[in-house]
């Protein structure tokens, strides 16, 4: 295999980011009109649409659970979101995705409250450049918050991975790729509560210990990404209803 260094003699990675550095996190909520709560999300060169439809009549209606809502996500790659076109449809690696982020996102919802019903979640990855699980769950977590799903909190998160022997935050497709590990975590902030948690390669057992330590920080800098995005979302609907009042009493 061809050799490639993921970081230089100053420690700065592949595309240039110190260790612990996050990649720019931008995000919108309120961006489809069908879907009860949306969200989108560019993490890097990822691009991540997800879409929350519910709490809504189960079908099929045989998976109706007489106790909680059925709260279903669906990760989906897009053929164009990565290099080599992907074929369409789902795959081992899309059916292992959709079933931790759902377990993730189960975790944050008050499923007890709309018993019979489901909450079908979209997560579709645009443009693909390592951390999509993370980013999938992130931005429907907010998509969730948008459609007023009560929840214990946000579902937030971080991947930390190895190269060159150096923990690294955040990792790109190289570093995904190239490196010695990477351990993507979910967390619901308020609670502490890890709903995802997961590993690829090796580490330590001290460095499991950094390395969570490091993600949790990271992950708490997206949640308030998150917070922002929706708060934006809510101050754009009073200013349109406070526009709306405006021009009705001319
Ligand atoms: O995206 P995430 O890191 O959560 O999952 P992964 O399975 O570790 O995939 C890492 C990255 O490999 C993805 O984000 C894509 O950029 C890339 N990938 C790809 O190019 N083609 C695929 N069929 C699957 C993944």
């Amino acid at each position: 295999m061809e050799e490639i260094k993921l970081m230089d003699e100053e420690g700065r990675r592949i595309d240039g980011r110190r260790p612990d550095e996050l990649r720019p996190i931008k995000m919108k909520v309120g961006v489809l009109t069908r879907a009860d709560g949306s969200a989108y999300l560019q993490w890097g060169k990822n691009k991540v649409l997800a879409a929350v439809y519910g709490p809504r009549e189960v079908f099929p209606k045989h998976l109706q659970d007489p106790e909680r809502a059925l709260l279903r996500a669906r990760y989906n790659m897009a053929s164009f979101s990565v290099e080599e076109r992907k074929r369409p449809g789902p795959d081992r690696r899309s059916i292992e995705l959709s079933k931790v982020i759902s377990e993730a996102l189960r975790a944050a919802v008050f499923v007890e409250q709309f018993p019979k019903t489901s909450i079908d979640v979209f997560i579709e990855i645009l443009q693909a450049d390592a951390g999509t699980r993370i980013a999938g769950l992130v931005a429907a977590s907010a998509a969730l918050a948008d459609a007023g799903i009560p929840m214990k909190d946000l579902v937030t998160g971080m991947t930390v991975g190895k190269v060159e022997d150096t923990l690294i935050l955040d990792l790109c497709k190289e570093e995904d790729n190239y490196g010695q590990a990477d351990l993507p975590i979910a967390i619901i902030p308020r609670t502490g509560e890890i709903v995802l948690l997961q590993m690829d390669g090796h580490m330590t057992q001290e460095e499991i210990d950094r390395a969570l330590d490091m993600a949790i920080r990271g992950a708490m800098k997206v949640y308030e990404i998150q917070k922002r995005a929706l708060l934006e979302r809510y101050e754009r609907l009073v200013r349109e209803k406070e526009y709306i009042a405006d021009i009705s009493e001319v």
